[in-house]
């Protein structure tokens, strides 16, 4: 497992018991809140960590973030830096499922080129109009930024070459929806490139709890197995964990990232 930074201590990132207490279907309301703050004061405290000093710890290339809308960089809040990998050729359609403030998708649509799209999905307004921003500051036209669920995605079935998801799964209770929409709208083949939390080997429920709460992606991670049936559960082959890792966000030890490609 790769290590990009120390972790911290697990309540730093304030966390309460109240917050952990949330029901499922009334976290999604605070999971929104909680990301379209970390768009409004991306300098405030968060139960995630935010920004462009984040994104370079894991990952992305300082002269990438330094070249980008710093609109975009400074309300970061993926898992990992995945998306800089991700294959995309001139032309290709991309979504970014949870594109957040938008760093993910600018960087798609300099690989995809004037005659691709990329479209990025939130359901915080904070965080698009930041990466609207970002991509009128850019001069970035191929790119658009769409308000909606995750789990209802505006797009035609099989309309998307390349599928992206950077943290999207935790923080939702119907995350088998979302893998349904992610199959749904993928060409015959189009692969999806997701990172995601998940709880270590062994870890119990408690340690879990105790390690975070719905917004920070912790509360809701499975195992890495259980997250990898998702995607056959949903029809997807060729299912291959690329990398295992841990940084700033897994800062308890219950828990790492895990980056999968899997294939429509
Ligand atoms: C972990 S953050 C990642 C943001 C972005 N990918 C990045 O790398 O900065 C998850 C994002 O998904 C959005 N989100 C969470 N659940 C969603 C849902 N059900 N539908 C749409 N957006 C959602 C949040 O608003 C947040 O911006």
């Amino acid at each position: 497992m790769e290590e990009n930074q120390t972790p911290k201590s697990a309540g730093d990132r304030g966390s309460s018991p109240d917050q952990r207490a949330v029901s499922r279907e009334e976290s999604r309301d605070s999971v929104r809140d909680a990301y379209s703050r970390a768009a409004e004061s991306p300098g405030g405290e968060h139960p995630f960590p935010v920004g462009r000093g984040f994104a370079q710890s894991i990952g992305y290339p300082v002269e990438l973030l330094a070249w980008l809308p710093a609109v975009a960089s400074e309300a970061f809040a993926g898992v990992s830096n995945l998306p800089v990998l991700v294959p995309v050729e001139e032309g290709q359609t991309v979504v970014d499922i949870g594109c957040g403030s938008g760093l993910d998708a600018l960087i798609a649509s300099l690989k995809t080129g004037t005659h691709g799209r990329v479209i990025g999905i939130d359901f915080s307004e904070s965080m698009l109009n930041r990466a609207r921003e970002a991509a009128r500051e850019a001069g970035i036209a191929n790119i658009e930024f769409l308000r909606e669920d995750a789990e209802n995605l505006p797009l035609q079935d099989a309309s998307v070459d390349v599928a992206m998801a950077n943290g999207i799964f935790n923080p939702n209770p119907r995350r088998d929806r979302i893998f349904a929409e992610i199959a749904r709208v993928l060409k015959a083949g189009g692969p999806v490139y997701a990172a995601e939390i998940v709880l270590g080997d062994g870890r119990s429920e408690k340690e879990r709890q105790e390690a975070g709460d719905w917004s920070n992606g912790v509360a809701g991670a499975k195992e890495e197995s259980a997250f990898l049936d998702e995607f056959q559960a949903a029809g997807f082959r060729e299912i291959t964990v690329l990398r295992k890792l841990r940084n700033e966000r897994t800062e308890s030890g219950a828990v790492y990232v895990v980056e999968v490609k899997a294939e429509k």
